[in-house]
């Protein structure tokens, strides 16, 4: 090739722009050109080294950065150099300002910092546990809980939120799964989605709105084991059904940024995978925002096995389009070294700074630096309507699943004995990631119940430890018990058993809990357990031995009085699992959407042996996704599909009637599912595809439908096409996931095409 020839080709290739990284700055509109305007006149007087130093975020509470040469290096002497974009978890609203101050007025260029945190379900007043938020089938109750957190949290001085996690899973030994919306991608989406709207409302120059950060991509739900930060090895095809749409919903609604996942994905972590960065997360998606590593992520990838050091995986984390390093600062001890070994081009550096840049600059922070915090502090907290809004959301999350005989709700008159290590705790309330949550600003169940039902009406007495037995604790519990008309047994897992890096292999109650309700139990006064849990618990042997189960999660600030609308029927629960309960561990992973299997179940001949089944134990699940009991009742009839028929790319049509059939005012989480009866590929036995929360007074029935979007019904053919197929699909509407009214509709090519 002549070299004329070769100079231009090259000329081309130093010009072309890293096409994954250009829609990041694609201006959106008249505002984003100018905020580009300034971006570009801002890094004409950058350094290389400032340019990363944007790409830098550190935490200061942690101690120390051990810097290049392993000197003790303060968090201010990053600063001051501006070779810190943002930081994560500052204690307090003045040590934020005061850094904000420092960078604004001791570097070099005065960028303002981008102060970060995880903000996931509250910032003062702390919300249930987003498992139990996802369990109120609430998108509104979600959006508020974003936008309660949002308001709360920029008044701190915190301007951006690691949230919402959209991790699917179906892995009760996972601690995580407190953090997400549960098992079923498509409840998850509308999740998502929600708090997204709620963090970043439509305008992000607004004071009171954050960026959203959709974490942890991707699939970090599904680790080998249950086990935390274990392997995640899966089909492309399991990974775009089940596990990818809720990140594409969070996208979708205008995410501004990503955080990438502990794990790796099919043997690459996600930190340093090219595939899942960008050709899923970016040209697929088309995300336009930043990526941020989780905590260490990239240098982890040393540990991991596929970078021989800290420069390799700098080198990794950037041909990935990684934008932002979360505290371990490769980026910052190899960028410039990179870029001179032509290992990362200068123009991909500027490309990943820039979007951090915009970012700041649609905050508004170039305008005002303090706009984020300051003395709307004193004033934001704990308002009386965002505490009614954070009770609201708690008690639609809790979920009735036993209650014999009626036992609840309450009328008042009983004597009532709060028992166990959950019900005068207020710290225990606040579950995993609470923020700024003060667990002495929480109600506790006692304060509750006593201040709905009078204090001289409900004794309490812990009877153990969460974990431990106290002496002469089951002794005080039977007593009380005997004094009573109704026990009420505070149960569950502490804080310290939900969210990261809680992995369990067993999820039954601690054994002396287990003591404890046998105790409790033996006295054979009416008991009701109160579980407080982050995750599914293998309850199996002892719903038995109580007449009622009320899962309140770890349900936040307002637990309390929350827990006292429940119980006195001032509000009837209205909650649905949005993950199975095991029967037993041993068929974890486990939800509702399983594949037939060749030999399925259950079968005409229950006694084959030859069928996907365990020898000892069945396949059902103690509690089915979307189960939740009411103290009034609903009844199905008459499922409808109005358009039988359609073709590819038209969306059906389907309605029900729903009856309050009890005598209590309720509202009824609609459901309904679907199965593509014969696929190109083997498809789950039920899919929910779409809900509808209902209210309906005693007697009165409604006709609810459902329109189902071409969409909606298509899956990774075995083409690999993201795209719906001809055929049959059964339907299901009703109250779980085992709904029985049943219709059915057809697909049909359209032969025009
Ligand atoms: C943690 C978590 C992540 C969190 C981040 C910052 O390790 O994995 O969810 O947002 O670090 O605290």
């Amino acid at each position: 090739m002549k070299l004329l020839s070769k100079l231009l080709l090259l000329a081309l290739l130093v010009a072309l722009p890293t096409s994954t990284l250009v829609a990041a700055n694609t201006p959106k509109d008249k505002t984003d050109k100018e905020i580009m305007r300034k971006v570009d006149a801002l890094m004409k007087k950058m350094t290389l080294r400032e340019k990363i130093g944007q790409l830098i975020q550190l935490r200061p509470s942690e101690g120390d950065i051990t810097g290049p040469d392993g000197e003790q290096l303060k968090v201010e002497d990053f600063i001051r150099e501006g070779c810190c974009g943002s930081l994560l978890s500052v204690a307090s609203p003045d040590e934020i300002m005061r850094f904000q101050r420092l960078a604004v007025d001791s570097s070099r260029l005065g960028i303002p910092l981008l102060f970060g945190h995880d903000v996931i379900h509250g910032c003062r007043i702390i919300f249930p546990e987003n498992l139990g938020v996802s369990a109120s089938w609430d998108v509104e109750a979600a959006e508020r809980l974003a936008r309660v957190s949002a308001e709360e949290a920029a008044a701190f001085g915190i301007a951006w939120t690691f949230s919402p996690m959209c991790d699917v899973s179906a892995d009760p030994r996972w601690g995580r799964v407190s953090e997400g919306s549960g098992e079923d991608p498509y409840l998850g989406a509308a999740m998502a989605r929600a708090m997204v709207r709620g963090y970043q409302g439509d305008d992000l120059s607004d004071p009171n709105t954050i960026l959203a950060c959709v974490k942890h991509f991707a699939a970090y739900g599904a680790p080998q084991g249950g086990r935390d930060y274990n392997t995640v090895d899966m089909s492309e095809r399991m990974f775009r059904d089940r596990y990818l749409p809720p990140y594409r919903a969070a996208i979708d609604e205008g995410a501004a940024t990503v955080m990438t996942s502990f794990n790796d994905f099919n043997a690459i972590p996600a930190t340093g995978n090219k595939w899942l960065m960008r050709t899923v997360l970016r040209d697929e998606l088309g995300f336009d925002g930043f990526v941020v590593t989780d905590y260490n992520a990239m240098h982890e990838m040393v540990a991991h096995g596929v970078a021989a050091d800290g420069k390799e995986a700098a080198a990794m984390a950037f041909d990935a389009h990684v934008n932002m390093d979360m505290v371990d600062c490769d980026y910052l001890m190899y960028g410039e070294e990179l870029v001179r070994e032509r290992r990362v081009s200068e123009k991909t550096i500027d490309e990943l700074c820039r979007a951090v840049l915009v970012a700041k600059f649609r905050l508004g922070l170039f305008d005002d630096p303090y706009r984020y915090g300051g003395d709307r502090y004193e004033t934001a907290m704990y308002k009386s309507e965002n505490l009614k809004i954070a009770r609201d959301v708690a008690r639609k999350s809790m979920v009735l699943l036993r209650n014999e005989n009626d036992l609840l709700p309450l009328d008042g008159n009983e004597r009532m004995a709060l028992i166990g290590p959950f019900g005068d705790s207020g710290s225990e309330m606040l579950g995993s990631w609470s923020a700024f949550g003060e667990g002495d600003r929480s109600i506790t169940f006692l304060e509750g119940l006593q201040e709905r039902f009078g204090s001289e009406n409900v004794a309490y007495t812990e009877g153990c430890k969460p974990l431990e037995q106290i002496e002469g604790g089951i002794d005080a519990a039977v007593a009380a018990a005997n004094g009573a008309d109704v026990v009420l047994l505070a149960l569950g897992l502490p804080n310290k058993c939900s969210g990261e890096a809680a992995s369990m292999t067993s999820i039954e109650l601690p054994q002396p809990q287990l003591e404890l309700l046998d105790a409790v139990a033996a006295t054979g006064k009416p008991v009701a357990i109160l579980l407080v849990t982050g995750r599914p618990m293998d309850i199996t042997d002892e719903v038995g031995k109580v007449d009622a189960v009320l899962v309140t999660w770890h349900a936040g600030t307002m637990a309390g009085a929350a827990l006292a609308d429940v119980v006195s029927g001032d509000f009837n629960p209205s909650g649905r699992l949005t993950m199975t309960f095991p029967y037993d561990i041993g068929q974890v992973p486990i939800h509702y959407s399983m594949k037939r299997t060749g030999r399925p179940m259950p079968s005409p001949d229950a006694r084959a042996k030859y069928l996907s089944r365990y020898l000892f134990t069945p396949n059902e699940p103690l509690y089915c996704f979307g189960y939740g009991l009411s103290y009034t009742t609903f009844d199905y009839s008459d499922l409808k599909v109005l358009t039988p028929e359609v073709k590819i790319g038209e969306p059906v049509r389907v309605s029900v009637k729903v009856t309050n059939s009890g005598k209590r005012d309720g509202d009824e989480v609609v459901q309904l599912y679907l199965h593509d009866k014969v696929a190109s590929t083997t498809r789950p036995v039920r899919e929910l595809k779409g809900f509808r929360k209902v209210a309906l007074k005693a007697g009165e029935s409604k006709v609810v439908e459902f329109t189902i979007q071409p969409e909606d019904m298509a899956f990774c053919r075995a083409d690999m096409e993201f795209a719906q197929e001809p055929g049959d699909f059964d339907v299901w509407i009703g109250h779980d996931s085992n709904a029985p009214l049943h219709g059915g509709f057809t697909v049909k090519q359209d032969i025009r095409k």
